[in-house]
C-alpha cells in the first residue's frame, strides 16, 4: 500500500523544500496544498480519515506547513479536532521548519552542556524558528529571553508560547547597541533566529562577552547571525564560546525532518510537535 503524505500548507504556493524532504523520508506520493485553512481543511481531513480501512490508516498522513506559525498551530489543532475513534491520521507541524531547526539546534546545545540554570537569549525569537528555539530551551530548563526589535512582539510571542507550552520567558526588546547589551547581560547562551542575512552581533560583541559559554546561529546566507562564526561551526571552540553554525545544525535538522515523516507511517495517531520531535532529536544528536 503506497504511504500518501498530505501537505497543508499555510502558504498560497507550498514549500519545495518540505516536499523534497516528504519524499528523502520515504512517502510514496505527497499531495501539495496550498492555502489550506479552517475554512476549507474540513473536506480535505474527510478524504483522509474516512479512505482506508483501520489497518491501513498509518499509510495516511498529514503534514502542516507555511511560514506563519500562528496559523499552521490553529490548523494542526483543527485537523486534530476533526478525529474521531480510529478516524484519525498521523499529523506533523512543522511550520518554516519551525519545529525540526529548533529541537536540532537546542538538542545540540543541551548535548554540548547541562541547559538546566542557564540564562539564554534568543535574539530575533519572534519567528517561527526563534519561538520553537524559545519554547525548547524553557522545557530544558533555561532562563529564557527572547527579543525582537518591537517590545510588542516580543511580549505576543512569549503570550502565544505560554499560552501553548505553559512556559514562561522574559520579552525583551532589542533593538540597538545598549538595548542589545542589557538583553545578552549575564547570558550563558545565545541562538539567533533571525530572517536570512541579518547580523544580529559583531564579533566584538560575542567574544568579548564574559559569561557566554554557547552560539547557536541558524542562519545560512553569506551574512550570518555573528560575525566571525562559521556555518559549518559544530561544537566549535571560538574566543573560549562552543559555536554551533546553520549547516552545523542545518544537517541535523534535516535528517530529524526524513525521521519524523518516517515515524508518521509508523500508526495513524502520532502527532508531532515541538515536544516530541526535541525528544527525537535528543536521541540523534
Ligand atoms: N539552518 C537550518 O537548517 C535552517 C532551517 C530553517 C530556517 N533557517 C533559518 O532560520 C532563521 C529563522 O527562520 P524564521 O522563519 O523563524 O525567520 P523569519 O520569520 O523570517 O524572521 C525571524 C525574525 O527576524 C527578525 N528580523 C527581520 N528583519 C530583521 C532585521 N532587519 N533586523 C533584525 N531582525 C530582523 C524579525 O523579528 P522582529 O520583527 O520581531 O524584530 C523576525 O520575526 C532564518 O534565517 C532561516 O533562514 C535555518
Amino acid at each position: 500500500m503506497k504511504k500518501l503524505l498530505y501537505h497543508f500548507d499555510t502558504d498560497p504556493i507550498p514549500s519545495v523544500f518540505d516536499s523534497v524532504v516528504a519524499y528523502d523520508g520515504g512517502a510514496d506520493h505527497v499531495t501539495q496544498l496550498g492555502g489550506v485553512n479552517e475554512e476549507n481543511c474540513g473536506g480535505l481531513v474527510e478524504g483522509a480519515i474516512y479512505t482506508r480501512a483501520p489497518k491501513d490508516k498509518k499509510n495516511t498522513a498529514i503534514f502542516v506547513g507555511g511560514s506563519d506559525l500562528f496559523a499552521g498551530q490553529k490548523l494542526f489543532q483543527l485537523v486534530h479536532d476533526q478525529f474521531f475513534q480510529n478516524f484519525r491520521v498521523s499529523v506533523m507541524l512543522d511550520s518554516n521548519g519551525c519545529n525540526t531547526t529548533s529541537a536540532a539546534g537546542v538538542a545540540l546545545l543541551s548535548k554540548a552542556t547541562n541547559l538546566q540554570g542557564k540564562t539564554a537569549v534568543v535574539l530575533a525569537g519572534t519567528g517561527p524558528v526563534g519561538q520553537r528555539a524559545a519554547v525548547l530551551l524553557a522545557i530544558s530548563g533555561a532562563k529564557v529571553r527572547l527579543t525582537s526589535r518591537k517590545q510588542s512582539r516580543s511580549v505576543e510571542a512569549c503570550d502565544e508560547m505560554h499560552e501553548r507550552f505553559g512556559v514562561e520567558m522574559t520579552p525583551m526588546q532589542a533593538s540597538d547597541d545598549d538595548s542589545i547589551q542589557t538583553a545578552m547581560d549575564g547570558a550563558h547562551v545565545v541562538f539567533g533566529a533571525a530572517k536570512a542575512g541579518i547580523q544580529l552581533l559583531n564579533a566584538k560583541q560575542w567574544q568579548d562577552h564574559p559569561t557566554l559559554e554557547l552560539i547557536a546561529d541558524v542562519g545560512t546566507s553569506q551574512v550570518l547571525g555573528f560575525e566571525g562564526i562559521d556555518v559549518m561551526d559544530k561544537n566549535t571552540e571560538r574566543n573560549g564560546k562552543i559555536v554551533f553554525g546553520g549547516i552545523g545544525i542545518g544537517a541535523l535538522k534535516l535528517k530529524l525532518h526524513r525521521a519524523c515523516i518516517a515515524k508518521l507511517f509508523e500508526s495513524n495517531d502520532i502527532a508531532l510537535d515541538a515536544e516530541l520531535i526535541y525528544k527525537i532529536a535528543q536521541d540523534m544528536a
